[in-house]
């Protein structure tokens, strides 16, 4: 009886921990997640928009915070052997670190959780043709990741459902890079 009191309390404490943080990452500071980014992992409950030739499969470049709080992302994608470039400008809502945007169908971009000096995670929910889609991206700030970045973005996969096969790896996988690969 002790016993399950005692895990209760400890269940408990760490329920309070985990909302604590998720308060603190609700109120984010948008201009600081400006500047240059690189893809490293992208998930989504539909691998078909997300794997080669999908049309949700961007490459980061930059993120810029617009003077009237528009969320500018610079991506490249490859079509047919093609980089593209495509600028998406994301309109902000009354909700901190949530936008809305038109691009394959309406988009609700959410700011999920960064540190901004190394990572930064964003959710993203597609609705093209009535069809509802997630997808989650993992930017970082270097070209090396990091391996709890990665652990922290499975753990927001795992609130969408998500698991590691809907995971998949974009480190290297980015062709349109102009600087040189990393040996
Ligand atoms: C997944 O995306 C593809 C390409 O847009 C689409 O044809 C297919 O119907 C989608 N599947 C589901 C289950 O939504
Ligand atoms: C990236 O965005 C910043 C603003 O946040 C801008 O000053 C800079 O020129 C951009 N860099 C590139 C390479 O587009
Ligand atoms: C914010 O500014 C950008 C760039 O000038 C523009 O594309 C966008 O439509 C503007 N958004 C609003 C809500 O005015
Ligand atoms: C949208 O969905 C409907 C019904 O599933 C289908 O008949 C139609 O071809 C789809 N349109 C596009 C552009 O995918």
């Amino acid at each position: 009886m002790v016993l399950l009191l005692l895990l209760g309390l400890v269940l408990s404490l760490a329920n309070a921990q985990f909302s604590q943080d998720f308060t603190v990452q609700r109120n984010h500071n948008m201009a600081r997640i400006s500047g240059t980014w690189n893809s490293f992992f992208m998930a989504s409950d539909n691998m078909t928009r997300i794997r080669e030739n999908g049309d949700l499969r961007l490459f980061i470049r930059n993120i810029s915070i617009l003077k009237n709080g528009s969320l500018q992302f610079d991506f490249h994608f490859m079509v047919q052997g093609e980089c593209v470039a495509v600028t998406m400008v994301c309109e902000k809502t009354e909700t901190n670190g949530e936008f809305t945007v038109d691009y394959e169908g309406k988009n609700r971009v959410r700011l999920s959780e960064t540190d901004y000096r190394i990572y930064v995670i964003f959710y993203m929910e597609n609705i093209k043709n009535g069809t509802k889609t997630h997808v989650l991206a993992l930017y970082g700030r270097i070209p090396n990741y990091e391996k709890t970045c990665l652990k922290r973005f499975e753990n927001i996969c795992k609130k969408y459902g998500l698991d590691s096969q809907n995971i998949i790896n974009l480190i290297d996988q980015d062709d349109c890079y102009d600087v040189p690969k990393r040996s």
